[in-house]
Parts: C-alpha cells; sequence; structure tokens
C-alpha cells in the first residue's frame, strides 16, 4: 500500500464518529462529520470569542478556500469566485449573459441537472430566454449527440452536469463542449456529485464554468461552494448578480459605481461564509492529504464489490457501469419505503425517483458493502 493510499478505508474511518454506530452510503448528500471539521468550527468560535471580529483574517481564510477549491479542480485561483451555494454561482453567471430574444437567447440543460440549475434555467425566460431540454436516450445515458441535436447558433449556455444526482450517470463534458465550443455557445459543468470523488481538470474537462460545493464528497457542511471561470472569459462577463466582495476594491467602500474585480473575484458577492470556510478548509484538508486519484481508485474498489453482490441478488443497477464515479443507484419498487428499512438496521442510503442511492467516500470499506448486500438481501422485494 503506497504512502497516499494509506489515507483511505481503515485508516482514516476513526476520524469519524458516525461509523461507531451506523453504516454510512449517502456521501452523495452530505459527507460524514470528522473530528477535524468539527474542531474547525470550534477554533472559529474560540477566535471570534479570544478577538471579536478578525476580519483581516477571515479574509485570509476565505482565501485560502479559494486556492483550495483551485488546487481541487487544477485550476488557478484567480479563476475561482468562492460562494456560498452552487445556486449564487450559477445565477452570477446566468446574469452576465444578455438572453435578448430573437438572439443568442437559449439554455440548452440536460436531464440530470439540479432542480437549482433548471429553475434558475426558467426563471431567464422573464429575461428573453428560451429553455431547451435534453432528455435520457431509452438506456438512460446522454450521449453527447443528444445535445448536439439541441445546440446551435441561438445557444448561450449548455449545462452539463459532470455526474447526475439522480442516477450516477456521467456526462461526456468535453464532447459536449466540443460541439457548445463550435457554435459559440458557453458551458456549464455542475460537478457537485464529482469534485472530491473523481479528478475534475478543468484542463481537460472543457467546460468554461465548473461549480460545485463542500457539502459531499469535500466532507463539510452547507454553505461554502465554488465557480470556475475560464479566464479568458473573465473580463468580457458582467455580472449583474453582485456585491461588495465582487469589488475591485472591496477595502475602499465605494458605492459610487459599478467596478467589478478583473478576477473571477467579480462572482463572490456578500461576507464570506466564514464559520463554513473553516469547515471547508477542514474537510478539504482530508481529501487532499488522501489524493482524489487515491479515493477514486479505493471506492472504484468497493464498488466493484457491490456491483458484484448486486448481481447476485437480482437488482436492477440504473447507474451504468462504462462510466459512474462514486454514486451507484439501483431501481426499486419504493426507494422511500427502502431507505427507510435501510436506516432501520443502521445502513444509512436515500432515494431519488425510483432509485436507492448508494454512495461510498474514503471512509468506506469493505465491510460496509458487505453489510448493505445483506441487509439489501433482507429486504429484496423492494428491489424492482
Ligand atoms: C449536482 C448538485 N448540484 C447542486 C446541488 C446543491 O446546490 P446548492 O449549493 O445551490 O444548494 C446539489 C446537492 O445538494 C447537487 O447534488
Amino acid at each position: 500500500m503506497s504512502a497516499v493510499s494509506a489515507r483511505v478505508g481503515a485508516a482514516i474511518r476513526g476520524e469519524f464518529p458516525i461509523f461507531e454506530h451506523k453504516t454510512y452510503l449517502n456521501s452523495c448528500s452530505q459527507g460524514a462529520l470528522s473530528h477535524r471539521v468539527r474542531a474547525a468550527y470550534e477554533e472559529y468560535l474560540a477566535g471570534w470569542d479570544e478577538n471579536g471580529a478578525e476580519w483581516e483574517f477571515w479574509v485570509e481564510r476565505s482565501e485560502a478556500a479559494r486556492a483550495g477549491f483551485a488546487e481541487l479542480i487544477h485550476g488557478d485561483a484567480d479563476e475561482v469566485a468562492v460562494t456560498t451555494s452552487v445556486s449564487q454561482g450559477v445565477n452570477g453567471i446566468v446574469s452576465a449573459l444578455p438572453f435578448e430574444r430573437g438572439g443568442r437567447n437559449r439554455i440548452v440543460i440536460s436531464e440530470y441537472e439540479f432542480p437549482t440549475v433548471g429553475q434558475i434555467a426558467h426563471a431567464q425566460e422573464l429575461r428573453g430566454a428560451e429553455v431547451v431540454h435534453v432528455r435520457p436516450d431509452a438506456d438512460g445515458s446522454i450521449p453527447a449527440e443528444r445535445f448536439a441535436e439541441a445546440i446551435d447558433e441561438r445557444t448561450a449556455l449548455v449545462c452539463c452536469t459532470t455526474i447526475s444526482y439522480r442516477t450516477g450517470h456521467r456526462h461526456d463534458v468535453s464532447a459536449i463542449a466540443e460541439v457548445a465550443h463550435a457554435n459559440g455557445a458557453l458551458v456549464l459543468a455542475d460537478s457537485y456529485q464529482a469534485a472530491g470523488a473523481i479528478e475534475v481538470d478543468v484542463r481537460t474537462l472543457g467546460a468554461d464554468f465548473v461549480t460545485g460545493g463542500t457539502v459531499k464528497y469535500l466532507l463539510a457542511s452547507s454553505g461554502l461552494a465554488f465557480l470556475y471561470v475560464r479566464e479568458p472569459l473573465v473580463d468580457a462577463l458582467l455580472p449583474t448578480q453582485t456585491g461588495w466582495f465582487a469589488d475591485e476594491d472591496i477595502f475602499e467602500m465605494q458605492i459610487a459605481t459599478y467596478r467589478p474585480h478583473g478576477t473571477a473575484r467579480r462572482f463572490d458577492a456578500g461576507t464570506p461564509p466564514v464559520p463554513n470556510i473553516y469547515a471547508g478548509l477542514a474537510g478539504m484538508g482530508i481529501v487532499e492529504q488522501a489524493g482524489v486519484g487515491a479515493i477514486a481508485e479505493h471506492v472504484r474498489g468497493l464498488n466493484e464489490r457491490l456491483l458484484a453482490g448486486l448481481d447476485e441478488l437480482g437488482a436492477t443497477v440504473v447507474t451504468p457501469r462504462s462510466s459512474y464515479g462514486a454514486l451507484v443507484c439501483i431501481l426499486s419498487t419504493d426507494a422511500t419505503a427502502f431507505v427507510a428499512a435501510l436506516e432501520e438496521e443502521h445502513v444509512v442510503t436515500s432515494s431519488r425517483d425510483r432509485n436507492l442511492r448508494i454512495s461510498m467516500h474514503l471512509y468506506n470499506v469493505e465491510e460496509d458493502v458487505d453489510r448493505l448486500l445483506e441487509t439489501l438481501a433482507r429486504h429484496r422485494h423492494l428491489l424492482a
């Protein structure tokens, strides 16, 4: 075992007290709480108590989060906005696009976008946008060709989530981006279900905008997210959803003009979410020390064991085996009842649509897979 992979599985599990009483397989909803993240919150409170407003230090922490996100996605800190949610980042982007009726006013979205992306896209109809949905083929996949059919010279923005939160399908973002760019459109890849679970590399992904947050595989809590904006685009994008932390010089406190920062910081907005930044830095630190490559390899091994067991049980696996991340979904006759039945046995999963969602992370081990499979077998009547 290499030094890097020594930071996954049994070696790191003790950091996460939930495993003392639960088999936790729900990282696609929320990463497990670690001692380190709890201590980071305590550190924030202690500093506040001790020194009152630690503004300069807090702004420094925010810059550390920006640098952390940049490193995670292999971008530059000047290409990263620190936001409080994916919604904030997506709103910032669309607020910078004109959507003139009769002009380049279409937003193409995959059927696998998170609700926030679909809802924000449709809200732009009030500003002249038209939204085009790209639906899956019969096998559940949405190949790049389906996007190609929907994209043309009227397309302003294409939204293709990296991994579907509903099914675990992965989009071929770079192939979709190639078509979009050939038609002069921009591409947004919501990578919340990927960041920290698999490599997200903005140098090869092809997307112009990438967003995600700390709640899931970055092991922290809500209220902290990021938006990557490809550097050559920054100058031309003027977000009308903005705030004083997006100004060229926040310390000048000016109210005379809109003067967006020269970098992706122009997509920041109000006061940074300081407590969440403490937590986010601690959570991201755990991921960084383990290494996203090692985490992805570890989870792939566990998922292979899971898939073999699911086949033996006769389960219908919705997530394609040719291309998946951490999330594996299986079809159920009653996914809500399935989650509840497993919860009774202290196995934590979640559901979307008719699917039971199982998602593992660096802290899971083979015993978790075996425990899940035994429990699924006891409730096999809920498998579709
Ligand atoms: C793919 C995806 N996008 C976005 C979100 C959340 O967006 P926001 O940060 O705006 O709440 C989630 C999960 O909560 C998600 O799974």
